[in-house]
């Protein structure tokens, strides 16, 4: 017999609404998990000497974790398994998910989760779930914040300052999003790489735009809870435009950016790394219309609730 794993485990996606980039400057950010990110299943395989294999289809993955792979995600996957002192060969692992792969959606932290769940079990404690999940992480994206593992466990609306306990943010009322995928994927690692080199080269002006972003968090943090979506739309523009500051948005996601404020949008912004990834956008009381316009993109309609 293998290593034993449990038969299943889910992990959510994430959403970025404020505070990517500042955050691994230890700044607060905010983030809603997305349900049903990925379910991963677990079933032994012929003989517990083969190799653990995982096929997640809707992300064309379909390979084999073995200790000389050079795939970054069965390095990562290793990398969890080990982490939880779980199987190494013996399983055959398979995805289902909504969540497209390198979108800004935390499609890796939501894999290192459920994967770290088919070891300690869907209930296990957040903070041995994220720990393993980081380990993971690390791999793909060098020195993670941790929000997305924190958010892809936790679910819900959270405050996550690097370190501190993430804090359950108060809803006003439902929480209606737009996610406009713009069909470039991006590197976390090479965004993150590119802030960091832009403030080493800029201080004294890199920081106060951190700051700023920071205090977006915590003006957007009130604006949610009185469910004031005027004032979080225009605060979601005022992210987007430091966050080209920080050289992360490019001109597709600037265009696409225009293009929803002028269909209507309360506001829009860059999510996630950016560079590609989705376009977040806060869309007016009807959205049909700005839905119509973007249809060519398969924008994703998601409403968070308190
Ligand atoms: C990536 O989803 C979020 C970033 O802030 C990186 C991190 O928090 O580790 C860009």
């Amino acid at each position: 017999m293998p290593i034993p794993l449990f038969e299943r485990a889910e992990a959510c996606g994430k959403v970025i609404l404020l505070g990517e980039h500042s955050v691994v400057y230890g700044h607060p950010a905010v983030a809603a998990g997305l349900p049903q990110g990925l379910c991963l299943h677990a079933e032994p395989r012929a003989r517990p000497d083969l190799p653990i294999t995982l096929a997640i289809p809707q992300w064309d993955l379909d390979l084999e974790l073995r200790a000389d792979s050079e795939h970054p995600v069965a390095r990562a996957c290793l990398e969890v398994l080990g982490h939880c002192d779980g199987p190494v060969t013996g399983w055959a692992l398979r995805g289902t998910t909504c969540l497209p792969a390198r979108a800004g959606l935390g499609s890796s932290a939501a894999l290192t989760v459920a994967l770290a769940r088919l070891v300690l079990g869907q209930d296990a404690d957040l903070d041995d779930v994220v720990e393993a999940s980081l380990a993971g992480e690390r791999v793909f994206h060098g020195e993670p914040s941790g929000l997305d593992s924190r958010v892809a466990a936790q679910g819900g609306v959270l405050r996550f300052v690097r370190g501190a306990p993430a804090e359950p943010v108060a809803l006003g009322g439902p929480l209606p999003l737009v996610l406009l995928p713009s069909g470039i994927p991006r590197s976390t690692a090479t965004q993150v790489a590119k802030v960091r080199a832009r403030l080493e080269r800029r201080p004294t002006i890199i920081r106060p735009v951190l700051s700023a972003l920071a205090a977006a968090v915590d003006a957007g943090i009130d604006a949610i809870g009185r469910h004031d979506l005027d004032a979080l739309g225009e605060i979601f523009s005022v992210a987007h435009a430091l966050l080209a500051g920080l050289d992360v948005s490019s001109a597709a996601l600037d265009a696409l950016q225009a293009a929803a404020l002028a269909a209507g949008a309360r506001g829009a912004k860059l999510t996630g790394a950016g560079g590609g990834g989705c376009l977040l956008i806060l869309p007016p009381a009807d959205p049909a219309p700005l839905l119509a316009e973007f249809r060519v993109h398969a924008p994703l309609s998601v409403e968070v609730h308190p």
